[in-house]
């Protein structure tokens, strides 16, 4: 009967995270998926979240099924956080906020979203970009190309061949982009860059969709939305995928939202029913209990100063660990140029190990990174930080 059903390779990333899990050597590490783990190698509770938590769970509090477009105060969170609580357009009603499960459920309703209303737009991703755009814009339907990003040879932006090619894109035509911390290279653009890549956007009618799921972890939570705030500001009409996964480590409880800004408060009541619509024929409503610690995080201003300290050390240590990886392996190889481990941002890594060394460091090393040389570099601690670097230096000469 299901002879005809395709067999399912796995993920390339979280199929690398079973594998790892299966693996029985005590001295692995995994710098695979984008999960940030804190110096003891232990993923965190943040002592923000324990403290709403623990109040929380001071009365018993009853189930219900929260609304199609998730929770009020949750809702509301994220448009204050995303686009900043004075922003004209919010307090114009002219944005449309969901809440999703995670920044992949946001993706997925988005993608629906579009597809129903620009059926015969097509989408582009960033070259290399993280898999799951792809495969979750054409599971719903799209054809997906990509447009030129990363320069290997100068590990920076491919500048000028990225807005050429904009530029000869049609209206509608729909571009996924990384407002910062860009999965997987590590490498954003700059403000400047930013101006122009929107300018081309509203003069030749792109819709923009910016995934953030690493806000805070670039820069600042402000500095990491400057293409958000960009936007807002020219007046544009955009998607944005939003996550707390990482930055409130919060991962198995999927908080993410979905927020279209909408030329105009009716627009946005439109928009808004449709992917309410598109919520309930997937899933109905979203899960409550992250959705409460994250708006009371949020709307509480001393934890959500709390949580801005707790962020920026998590910041912090993922930089000390690309100094010493950066520092060591040039001691150990003085002829080969390292300088990208300390341009990169945010947790990843794009190393220019090749799939064969990328193997050789899983089989012999019990070192886990992405096929496409991506590297986790929150993964690293002080412990296994020398252990890393004397192996890649060992695949590398
Ligand atoms: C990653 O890129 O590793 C993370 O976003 C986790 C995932 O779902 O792939």
């Amino acid at each position: 009967m299901f002879q005809h059903v395709a067999y399912y390779a796995g993920d390339p990333i979280l199929g690398l995270v079973d594998k790892f899990n299966a693996d029985p050597r005590p001295h692995k590490v995994n710098l695979s998926i984008g999960i940030y783990f804190d110096e003891k190698g232990k993923l965190p509770v943040l002592s923000c979240v324990r403290t709403a938590e623990i109040e929380r769970a001071r009365e018993a509090q009853p189930r219900s099924y929260l609304p199609m477009e998730g929770l009020a105060s949750y809702r509301q969170a994220i448009q204050h956080f995303v686009f900043g609580k004075n922003n004209p357009a919010l307090l114009n009603n002219r944005i449309a906020t969901i809440q999703t499960i995670g920044g992949s459920g946001a993706l997925k309703i988005g993608a629906d979203f579009l597809h129903q209303w620009f059926p015969h737009a097509k989408v582009y991703v960033s070259d290399p970009t993280w898999d799951n755009h792809k495969s979750i814009f054409e599971g719903a339907g799209f054809s997906v190309s990509t447009y030129p990003y990363y320069d290997a040879q100068t590990i920076s932006v491919k500048f000028e061949e990225m807005v050429s090619f904009f530029k000869t894109l049609p209206a509608d035509s729909i571009l996924i982009l990384h407002p910062c911390c860009h999965n997987p290279t590590g490498v954003d653009l700059n403000p400047q860059q930013w101006d122009e890549v929107l300018q081309i956007i509203q003069t030749n009618k792109l819709i923009p969709f910016m995934d953030i799921a690493y806000q805070g972890f670039g820069d600042s939570f402000e500095k990491d939305a400057y293409a958000i705030h960009k936007a807002i500001e020219m007046g544009l009409s955009f998607f944005v995928s939003n996550s707390f996964s990482k930055n409130l480590s919060l991962y198995g409880e999927r908080v993410g939202g979905l927020s279209v800004v909408c030329p105009s408060t009716e627009e946005a009541q439109l928009v808004f029913g449709q992917l309410k619509a598109g919520v309930r024929r997937i899933y109905s409503s979203p899960p409550s209990h992250g959705a409460y610690i994250t708006a009371q995080v949020i709307n509480t201003p001393a934890l959500f100063q709390e949580w801005e300290q707790e962020v920026a050390q998590m910041r912090e240590r993922i930089k000390t660990m690309r100094q010493q990886l950066y520092q060591t392996l040039k001691t150990k190889l003085p002829h080969r140029s390292f300088e990208y481990f300390i341009q990169q941002r945010g947790m990843f890594s794009y190393t220019g190990l090749t799939p064969e060394q990328v193997q050789r460091l899983q089989d012999e090393f019990a070192i886990y990174l992405v096929g496409s040389g991506r590297m986790c570099i929150a993964g690293l601690n002080t412990s296994n930080i020398e252990y890393v670097a004397n192996a890649i230096a060992e695949v590398l000469a």
